[in-house]
């Protein structure tokens, strides 16, 4: 579904933000990017979706390579970014009607999956209020909802429950699952390793840009003879440095 290889990004000549970077994730997984700040997380997403150019190496999603295909790659791919400017005067509607149009969707099919959604997230009559009354869990709704209005293959959630508070954060862990289990990925990057260890079957620990270990949860622990995945985070990261 999403093939990384040999994924390499410079910023000028001093940083190397990602460095030699590879691994793929399977249909119907939530896959964990677990990294400290600064380890390349954001960087590496960006350049799955076609926002930045890599500097060497390949990366393929859905079958689409992000350099010769970049349209077929943003078609298939949504993107929560941790930001959350929204149009203070439209409403959450009208935010998902614009994003729709984008996608070349039809009126009856935007209103199709904004139902869809608006059922999904729980956003109800909270659609047709404006965006600049919205709650902070509310506006992360309407950026999910957006980010999934073209039911794309891969979702990227980058930091996706940074600022929310204990309900907000458990609507966006509720929607991940529910996403993958419609066959697609999630791909969740995280510095937060409970929210990982709760939520993904699989993930990539990267420090520095570079890959430290790559396998299933239980396999990572076991790997580093730790009771939870912060333990063996802390482990991993710390053989490798
Ligand atoms: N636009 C940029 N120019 C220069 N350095 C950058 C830029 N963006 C990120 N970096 C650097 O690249 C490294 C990786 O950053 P980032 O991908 O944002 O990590 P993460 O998302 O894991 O916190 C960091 O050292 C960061 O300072
Ligand atoms: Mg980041």
């Amino acid at each position: 579904m999403l093939q990384v290889q040999n994924l390499t990004k410079r910023y000028g000549a001093k940083v190397l933000a990602v460095d030699n970077l590879s691994f793929q994730t399977k249909e119907g997984e939530i896959y964990g990017l677990l990294g400290p700040n600064g380890a390349g997380k954001t960087t590496t997403l960006r350049m799955i979706a076609t926002l930045l150019e890599p500097s060497e190496g390949s990366i393929s999603v859905a079958g689409f390579d992000v350099r010769t295909q970049a349209e077929q790659v943003r078609r298939n791919i949504g993107v929560v970014n941790g930001g959350m400017g929204l149009y203070d005067r439209l409403t959450g509607r009208e935010i998902l009607e614009y994003f729709a149009s984008f996608y070349g969707m039809g009126k009856l099919d935007i209103a199709k999956r904004i139902k869809e959604l608006s059922t999904a997230l729980e956003m109800n009559e909270l659609l047709d209020r404006r965006a600049g009354e919205y709650s902070t869990g509310m506006k992360q709704k309407i950026v999910i909802g957006r980010a999934v209005i073209h039911n794309p293959s891969v979702l990227i959630l980058d930091e996706a429950t940074n600022g929310l508070d204990v309900v907000a954060r458990r609507a966006v862990l509720e929607f991940a699952r529910a996403y993958k289990g419609a066959g697609k990925v999630v791909i969740y990057s995280t510095h937060i390793m409970s929210e990982a260890e709760e939520l993904c079957e699989r993930a990539a620990i990267i420090d520095h840009g570079r890959l430290i270990a790559e396998d299933s949860i239980q396999a990572l622990k076991t790997r580093a003879s730790a009771q939870n995945l912060e333990d063996a985070f802390f482990t991993l990261t710390k053989g490798a440095n």
